[in-house]
């Protein structure tokens, strides 16, 4: 089948039934055997969910009314996309996504007529984007206000930095081989990297590269995790004989860093309320070779689950916005609405809450979000601190990130690591 086609159909899964872009081009690329059309296909997908904003501008600009069709006004985008941001030469582009629509001869001739207005009109168009904040920036409304509201001297970069491609970041497994050794490996494998000096575990690759070709990666040397996430590990600092819970824990990455730097922990409880997620951590702990006690339950009803014996440290790494990680997930610009934001927040206090009573006294919980809204960080640590008077803050004296009200915020983008964001809590 035509890839423009493919991707424009991926796009419509999207735009109209709200899947997610992970899932909806997991399931189409099956059917794909050329791995550099399926480069392709992905390439369009992310680049369309990327500039959607800017893209839709563009595409209103040049019609007297929306396509109601989603699965053309898709094929539409993908078209614009290959023209603003492909080196595929715009003849081939046109004619290619053109042919993409020939079962519906109407939407052939207004694709034609689009794509060669644009080329037309390209100066024009642009500049007009330009001018157009949400198309300038190609984020929705709602969002830029929210960052703007609570980042107004860091707002310019994190809009900018969320429509890049994140590099591919790898976590070392120390207990089995150390950075420098793996860096060895994979430059004799001749892939450039380089070490993160502020997170033992991590290293950033030059280009991205496929699993399959990273050094012991089937015997679990090594695991693909963005540094910002490694640096849970070292925040929690789990000694030797600690018993371990991590709440919310799957696919896993953070649980299996956690073994991988204490490998005596007495135990560790990863629980999950999603059960086909939590195959992915069993899955990653059996490459990895580590232990864990798998528990698909809810996080806000620890009753059902506990079995009463306290943990000397917890890891709540809360069902957050994923604000910080639209670098990754650009979907999320296209999927997240401004009303998701109170349930969510309304769930990481429920969870904090209910979670709080299972930690020993004496003992550490870390609190973390892949989001750089106040609302679901700093907001929430206040609220929780104000009811648990046997709660304390306890600092983070760190060199990366900004220190806020309360925690730790990383901004999408500082050395080159994803939005995150860490309190840790002490029980007296
Ligand atoms: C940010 S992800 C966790 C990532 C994981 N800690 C890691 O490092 O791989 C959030 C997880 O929370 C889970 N989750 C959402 N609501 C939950 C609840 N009420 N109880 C338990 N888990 C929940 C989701 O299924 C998802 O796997």
């Amino acid at each position: 089948m035509n890839t423009r086609l493919i991707a424009a159909r991926v796009l419509s899964r999207v735009l109209q039934d709200g899947q997610s872009l992970t899932a909806a081009l997991e399931s189409a690329l099956q059917s794909v055997e050329s791995g550099k059309d399926r480069a392709f296909i992905q390439a369009l997908c992310y680049g369309v969910c990327r500039y959607y904003h800017r893209l839709d501008f563009i595409l209103s600009e040049l019609l007297d009314k929306p396509i109601k069709d989603l699965g053309v006004k898709a094929l539409a985008l993908v078209g614009l996309y290959q023209l603003k941001y492909m080196r595929v030469k715009p003849h081939a582009a046109v004619s290619e996504t053109v042919l993409a629509a020939r079962k519906k001869p109407w939407a052939k001739a207004l694709i034609n007529a689009l794509l060669r207005g644009y080329l037309r009109e390209q100066d024009s168009l642009e500049q007009k984007a330009d001018n157009v904040q949400y198309a300038a920036v190609s984020h929705p409304d709602w969002l830029i206000k929210q960052i703007e509201q609570d980042w107004p001297q860091q707002a310019q970069q994190i809009l900018l930095e969320n429509n890049q491609q994140p590099p591919m970041a790898l976590r070392v497994n120390l207990a089995r081989i150390s950075r420098d050794q793996y860096l060895q490996q994979l430059s004799e494998q001749g892939i450039e990297a380089v070490a993160v000096s502020f997170c033992p575990s991590a290293i950033i690759l030059d280009k991205p590269a496929t699993v399959d070709l990273l050094p012991g990666f089937a015997e679990g040397l090594v695991s693909v995790q963005d540094t910002a996430a490694q640096l849970a590990a070292g925040l929690l600092d789990v000694q030797a004989g600690h018993r371990v819970l991590d709440v919310c824990a799957a696919p896993g990455g953070k649980a299996a860093h956690l073994l991988e730097c204490q490998p005596h922990t007495r135990e560790l409880v990863a629980v999950d309320i999603d059960a086909s997620r939590m195959q992915r951590v069993s899955d990653n702990l059996q490459r990895l070779k580590l232990s864990a006690r798998l528990v698909v339950g809810d996080a806000a009803t620890p009753q059902d689950w506990w079995d009463g014996q306290f943990f000397d440290r917890i890891l709540l790494d809360a069902p957050c916005s994923a604000l910080g990680v639209i670098r990754r997930h650009p979907d999320i610009k296209l999927l997240r609405r401004a009303e998701d934001i109170k349930p969510l927040q309304a769930l990481q206090l429920n969870i904090l809450h209910a979670i709080w009573p299972l930690l020993a006294p004496g003992g550490i919980m870390l609190y973390a979000t892949c989001s750089i809204l106040k609302q679901e960080n700093e907001q929430q640590i206040d609220a929780f601190l104000a009811e648990h008077p046997d709660a304390v803050e306890l600092p983070i004296d760190v060199a990366w990130g900004y220190a806020g009200s309360h925690g730790r915020q990383i901004m999408t983008g500082e050395s080159a690591m994803d939005g995150f964001y860490y309190a840790r809590l002490g029980k007296s």
